[in-house]
Order: C-alpha cells, then sequence, then structure tokens
C-alpha cells in the first residue's frame, strides 16, 4: 500500500453508532462527510449553512449555477421544504409520488422560501430525495437529533465535477480525500446510478423525467395516475456550466449536460451487436501505427464474436440483469480508466428499464 492509498483508507470509517455520531457532527460543524446512498455515494453538508455548502462547490471544482440536491429522513421533512401551496395539482402530485421514497427519486418543485440560495442557485425550484439507504437514514435521523429539529443534507455525487460518480467509499476517498472530515462505509451502492430527477410540473404542464435512474418513467406515471414527459436527450452541448434556461420557468437539471460522467479514456458507443471486425478495421488497415489496445464493454454472454477486434472484454451482466450491469458500471468505467486502455468500446443494452439509465450515462460519457 502507498502512503496516499493508506492516508485515504483512514478516511473511512465503518458504519457503526460512533461513526455515525461523528459524522453527524462534523456535518453540524459545517464539513464535508462522504455518505453512502443506494444510488452514489454523496459529498454531504448542512443545507442550511452557506458557509457548509460553499464547500461542496470548492471540493468539486462545481460551478455555482448548479443546484444541489436536498436529502431528509421522511416524506414529512421532504414536504416542508416544498412551497405546497403554490399549486393544488402540485401538491397532489407531491403526495402521489411519496409511496416511492426511500428510493432512488429526486423531486423537484416549488421551493419552500427557507431554503439557502446557494443550494437552489437562485431558481425558485428544490431537488429533495429521501435516501433508501440505512446509513444515510441513519445518519439524517441523528442530525436532526442533535441539532432538535430537521436539518437538509445537501449532496451532489461525491465525484470531482464531470467525472464518474463514487459506487464505493474507496472511489470518493480517492477523487475527494483532501476535502472531506471523513467517509462513512455503506459498502458498494445497490443501485450503482444517481437518482431518477422528475419535475413536478404546474398547473399547465404535465411532470416531466430530467434524468433517468433506479425509478422507471413506468413506475413514475403509475404512482402519479398521469402520464409523465420523457428526458430530452443531449440538450446541453457541453461543461458543467448551468445554461439559462435552467433558471427560467421551464425547468431543466442543468447538470445534464450532453457530456458528462466521463472517464478520460474515449468511450465509443458501437452501433449494434454484430460487425465488430468492420467498426475496427479503419485503425487496423494503417500498418504504420500499433494496435490501439481496445477495451469491450458487453451486456450479456461473452463469445468470440463480441471479442472480436478486441484486446479485452469485460461483461458487466453475463446473465443479461441489467440491474446487475447497472451496479458495475461507474466501477467499471473507472476501472478501464487507469491507463491501460487507448479506448473503451461499448457494445448498448437493451433500453428498458434501468437499461434507459445505462444507456443515458454511456451516451454522455461518450
Ligand atoms: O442519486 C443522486 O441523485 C445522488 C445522490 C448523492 O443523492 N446525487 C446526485 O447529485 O446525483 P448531483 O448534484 O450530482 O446531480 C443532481 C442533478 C444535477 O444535474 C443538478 O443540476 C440537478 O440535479 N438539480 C438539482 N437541483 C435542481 C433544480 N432545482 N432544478 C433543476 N435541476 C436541479
Ligand atoms: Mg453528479
Amino acid at each position: 500500500m502507498n502512503r496516499s492509498e493508506s492516508s485515504s483508507r483512514s478516511l473511512i470509517y465503518p458504519p457503526s453508532t460512533e461513526s455515525i455520531a461523528r459524522a453527524a457532527n462534523a456535518l453540524l460543524e459545517g464539513n464535508l462527510v462522504g455518505i453512502p446512498t443506494e444510488t452514489v455515494y454523496g459529498l454531504a453538508a448542512r443545507g442550511d449553512m452557506e458557509s457548509a455548502v460553499d464547500k461542496i462547490f470548492a471540493a468539486k471544482n462545481r460551478p455555482r449555477s448548479n443546484p444541489l440536491i436536498l436529502h431528509v429522513a421522511d416524506v414529512e421533512d421532504a414536504e416542508s421544504l416544498f412551497d405546497i401551496d403554490a399549486s393544488g395539482i402540485v401538491a397532489e402530485r407531491l403526495k402521489r409520488l411519496q409511496r416511492l421514497w426511500p428510493g432512488p427519486l429526486t423531486v423537484i418543485g416549488p421551493r419552500d422560501r427557507q431554503i439557502l440560495d446557494h443550494v437552489t442557485a437562485g431558481g425558485d425550484t428544490v431537488a429533495v430525495r429521501v435516501p433508501d439507504h440505512p446509513v444515510a437514514l441513519d445518519l439524517l435521523r441523528e442530525l436532526k437529533r442533535l441539532a432538535g429539529r430537521p436539518i437538509p443534507v445537501a449532496a451532489p455525487s461525491a465525484n470531482r465535477s464531470n467525472y464518474v460518480s463514487p459506487t464505493t467509499p474507496q472511489h470518493v476517498a480517492e477523487g475527494l480525500g483532501d476535502g472531506v472530515a471523513m467517509v462513512l462505509d455503506g459498502g458498494q451502492c445497490r443501485v450503482g446510478l444517481e437518482s431518477t430527477i422528475l419535475f413536478l410540473g404546474s398547473e399547465s404542464s404535465s411532470p416531466r423525467v430530467l434524468r433517468s435512474g433506479g425509478i422507471s418513467a413506468e413506475q413514475l406515471s403509475e404512482a402519479l395516475g398521469e402520464v409523465v414527459g420523457a428526458p430530452s436527450r443531449n440538450r446541453f452541448s457541453d461543461s458543467d456550466a448551468a445554461p439559462p434556461e435552467a433558471k427560467e420557468h421551464f425547468v431543466a437539471a442543468p447538470g445534464q449536460f450532453a457530456k458528462h460522467y466521463s472517464p478520460s479514456t474515449p468511450v465509443v458507443l458501437l452501433s449494434n451487436k454484430s460487425g465488430f471486425a468492420e467498426q475496427t478495421s479503419e485503425w487496423q488497415q494503417n500498418t504504420t501505427v500499433p494496435l490501439p489496445r481496445v477495451l469491450r464493454i458487453v451486456f450479456g454472454p461473452l463469445s468470440r464474436e463480441v471479442s472480436q477486434g478486441a484486446s479485452e472484454v469485460w461483461t458487466l451482466a453475463d446473465d443479461g440483469r441489467l440491474e446487475r450491469a447497472a451496479c458495475e458500471l461507474y466501477a467499471a468505467l473507472r476501472k478501464a480508466d487507469e491507463g491501460q486502455f487507448d479506448r473503451i468500446e461499448v457494445v448498448p443494452c437493451e433500453e428498458k428499464g434501468i437499461g434507459v439509465a445505462i444507456m443515458d450515462r454511456l451516451r454522455r460519457a461518450s
């Protein structure tokens, strides 16, 4: 073990009662803590203290124009963060969605006036979620107990802006070790992709998915009893700076840029399951340059066909179970990005259920 590995490891605490109390105190004092959730690890700060929220933007190198999700322990605390008197329809939608909490769903609606502009980037809406992870919930409850009132916890994914989200405590310590007081170890994230984000809409507009995730559009439609709009693909062209549209009544998730979640190694989405030889032949024809080291990522069983033209092939789900692939995806992209490959090629998976979110993240990485 080298020094940086051992020092990043010492930041990681087992999820004992003492560690959770320590983390709650660190948050209360305005420090940053890496926390597990069922989706990805979060970089947490108390959401009611400007100086604490500021530390999130600094540690991630995230533009302040990109708003944060507030995390709370239960549906009552979630409801208190919205201005539910603003619209009867919106309040009704929020009620109907509550049965999906705790869970991988973030809801965006009209904000309560108390919420800091630091959190919402000055916009009229707030993003809220109740995470479905026992350690996160224990921490949120302990914080509430210590403070004597609910304190919403602001937490973006605990990666540096534009890199792949973390799904293990080690990912957090490696990427943001300098910035956090500690990281709570809650194991590998169960879902492995960021939460589904739903905008509640208004009296005159339907609810709309802004980011796909562990809760599908079908599940949302069923809970709401109405059709929900789909996210638009590749709305924004680049970078982590919020576009002006994000602040207008037309709500978009500003982090949803075309390019996001990217490893440094180029990621190429192959067009279909066949024709690997043709797709890679361009490189092979030029015999004066060495063959590129190609990693191919697939979502089904390994075969000679899918291995053609690749130096290595990894399957994220040899049984085709996409839930498992989603859970493994970010760890695989990080590992693939350690410098041993010139290119990462991905054979697309079926865009059904969690497959929608997997392909969304892969398009953004490519
Ligand atoms: O699963 C998750 O959602 C994780 C865990 C830690 O909870 N968090 C997460 O946060 O993915 P972050 O900041 O990496 O992504 C949240 C997205 C960003 O694209 C942000 O722009 C958008 O939500 N967002 C937050 N508040 C918003 C608002 N009021 N209006 C529109 N978009 C908002
Ligand atoms: Mg993020």
